[in-house]
């Protein structure tokens, strides 16, 4: 029996049960997104921006909102990954805090700034010292489940801000692109996930091309970025293994160049990310790309995004490098869980 399709495998090699959790993001997805709904909003339909703090798998959703509303929204979403918050930020901008343990010093400090110059708030949290500062000031918060490692919870952090953003009327209408990204996201798990044979199953088959290589996933245009930024956290996280990522077209302006250097280059993964239909300027750059610059690379995959809406697409690309990711790691005979050198900076920090 191939190793990703016997139940022994994941017992031995994932006791904290990572694959049943990116099994479990169409669940999860959809208990939050009902949530949400209930979710009382503060007023904010005079905003000129939307700002979303938090750090590492707690920073992903915002990348995700930025990827999702980017291209249409009518006020700019700005993603802050540090203590500090942008000088713009003040009562008209609408601030989400994420942090799932809730006491992640960079998202804290940089919550009690955006307080302090008068944004309205919604903190998205499992507790911790924010979901109580959240408290005191009046915010409401969307609970998360607590032990849960972040990166696991994308569909907790990220889909509340979808939801509360599609209830300011004037920003947007988003109800029936979740409709059709269930679909797609569970039609996924029954395609990808660890009963679908490796045989038949592209998540796996791509998950042994990987193995012993360095992956290098490049997004076909700037609106898949946030897609390939995770897959590389995805790899780092969970396979224990260093990751390149960029995006099409700025990597054909500089780092196509550093694929002159053959014996690196022969090391190389290169996971492709597009959309289903691209405009022909884009496959003709890809295509051209191919040809330059991965002549020598140890190999070269393209996943496509699922799905009609912008949604569906960034959900869809998301799960799939989940699945990956995870399969990477049990063919490298590591456990996906844990994420000891963040543990141990955070604790010598909190030392000092
Ligand atoms: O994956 C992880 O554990 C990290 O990237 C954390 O998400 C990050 O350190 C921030 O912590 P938290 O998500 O609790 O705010």
């Amino acid at each position: 029996m191939h190793p990703l399709d016997d139940p022994e495998t994941y017992r031995i090699l994932d006791p904290g049960g990572m694959a049943q959790l990116v099994v479990r993001f169409p669940e999860m997805a959809e208990e939050i997104w009902q949530t949400a709904m209930r979710l009382r909003l503060p007023p904010a339909d005079d905003a000129t921006a939307i700002v979303v703090l938090g750090m590492g798998g707690s920073g992903v959703g915002g990348d995700l909102l930025q990827a999702l509303l980017g291209p249409t929204f009518p006020v700019p979403v700005v993603v802050v990954k540090d203590r500090r918050i942008p000088a713009f930020v003040g009562p008209q901008t609408l601030l989400f805090a994420c942090s799932h343990s809730g006491d992640t010093e960079e998202t804290l400090e940089a919550y009690a700034a955006a307080k302090e110059a008068g944004a309205p708030a919604v903190v998205i949290t499992s507790g911790g010292a924010l979901a109580a500062l959240a408290g005191q000031r009046g915010d409401p918060v969307v609970h998360l489940p607590a032990g849960l490692p972040p990166r696991a919870a994308v569909p907790y952090l990220f889909l509340p801000m979808v939801s509360a953003l599609r209830r300011l009327t004037h920003m947007g209408e988003l109800s029936g692109e979740w409709a059709e990204a269930r679909g797609v996201l569970r039609g996924l798990v029954d395609e990808l996930g660890p009963t679908a044979r490796a045989e038949g199953n592209p998540a796996k088959r791509l998950a042994a091309r990987l193995v012993g290589h360095l992956p290098a996933i490049y997004a076909s245009s700037p609106g898949l970025a946030a897609v390939a930024y995770r897959w590389k956290c995805q790899f780092n996280e969970n396979s224990k293994t260093l990751a390149l990522w960029n995006t099409f077209p700025e990597l054909n302006h500089n780092e196509t160049v550093g694929w002159e250097d053959q014996a690196v280059a022969r090391q190389i993964a290169v996971v492709l990310l597009r959309e289903p239909e691209e405009d022909p300027a884009v496959a003709r750059r890809v295509m051209a790309t191919r040809d330059v610059a991965f002549a020598a690379a140890a190999s070269v995959d393209e996943v496509r995004a699922r799905g009609a809406s912008r949604l569906a697409r960034l959900l869809s690309l998301v799960l799939f490098g989940d699945f990956v990711s995870v399969y990477l790691a049990l063919f490298r005979g590591v456990d996906p869980t844990p994420v000891a050198p963040i543990d141990e900076i955070k604790r010598r920090l909190a030392a000092s």
